[in-house]
């Protein structure tokens, strides 16, 4: 069984201000050289940055900075047999001993190994609902940064949709829900998270990153993390929100390695039993609600609506 994503590496010039932004960003830096900086998550996925210039690294499917591979864990040495089997006549095959992989349809560098996350314990905040008093003589948190847990799902733009859908299946992955030939939600197994990877098809069939997803444990560590990551002067691409299919609240970045960032959480569980749905692509259909522009990090006010951060009851000065 495939559990989720193990290491993520970009392809980017720019180490310094990659290595800012990851810091930014709650990850911890535990290698930085002049060729590449490690990143890990709380549960030991891991997130390279190496300059292309220095560091040999697989194809880029794009110009610019990018993300050049993906490693997903298994759940043990079977599995990475069964894998090995099925992509050794594909192309770009490698095999170390230790990770194998090839490239996908759409250029990407794919790569497995036996996981070498580790387990943690991170605790969400309850939530009292109507029928729940989950939180009793206990204050809700308020968080003054993220800690991402894990790399979560990557989204791709792709040329060819049923080619690249088509390859995640035959290695085990399950389609949550589609934008019938636009687009295709995949889990890397049945039971598991709404998505582990995203795959768009733009109308002109240009190849690329989207985004990297960032797990975090709950919607106040989006919003508290967010908010710092604003603080730090990082541009909000759109967010925070709440996507309607998956059910999650998002905040997208730009990152200056490649693509988006998203931090989110409290994405939908699906089993065996969960049918896939379709749907047309559309701005409601993407966001049930979305903040443009993000919030002022030191306001804690929406970008741009001009009250300089004065609550309604403050007194003019
Ligand atoms: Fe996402």
């Amino acid at each position: 069984m495939i559990l989720g994503i193990d290491e993520i590496s970009y392809g980017a010039e720019d180490l310094a201000a990659c290595g800012r932004f990851f810091d930014d960003w709650g990850l911890r830096r535990v290698e930085d050289t002049p060729e590449r900086l490690v990143f890990e998550c709380q549960n030991g996925c891991r997130v390279i940055v190496a300059d292309p210039r220095r560091v040999a690294l697989p194809a880029a499917f794009e110009d610019g900075p990018t993300l050049r591979e993906v490693v997903w864990g298994v759940a043990d040495a079977g599995t990475l047999a069964t894998l090995r089997q099925r992509i050794a006549t594909l192309p770009g095959f490698v095999d170390d001993g230790t990770r194998i992989g090839c490239t996908d349809p759409n250029g990407l560098a794919v790569r497995f190994q036996v996981s070498v996350k580790r387990p943690v314990e991170v605790q969400g905040t309850r939530s009292n609902t109507w029928d729940r008093r989950e939180r009793v003589d206990q204050p809700g948190t308020v968080y003054e940064r993220a800690q991402p847990i894990e790399v979560g799902h990557v989204v791709f733009f792709v040329a060819d949709l049923a080619a690249v859908e088509g390859f995640y299946a035959a290695l085990g992955f399950v389609t949550s829900d589609r934008y019938p030939q636009r687009g295709a939600f995949m889990r890397c197994a049945p039971r598991g998270g709404h998505h582990d990877l995203f795959l768009l098809r733009t109308p002109d069939a240009k190849r690329g990153l989207n985004h990297v997803a960032f797990t975090v444990r709950d919607i106040h560590e989006v919003f508290g993390g967010g908010l710092q990551v604003s603080r730090c002067g990082w541009e909000t691409q759109l967010g925070p929100g709440r996507h309607p299919i998956s059910s999650a609240y998002f905040w997208y970045f730009r990152n200056p390695a490649g693509g988006l960032i998203e931090y989110y959480a409290d994405e939908d569980e699906l089993t065996e039993a969960w049918q896939p749905r379709d749907f047309e692509p559309g701005p409601t259909v993407f966001a049930e609600w979305a903040i443009e522009g993000g919030l002022d990090g030191r306001t804690r006010r929406q970008k741009g609506r001009g009250n300089d951060g004065a609550f309604l009851t403050d007194r003019k000065a």
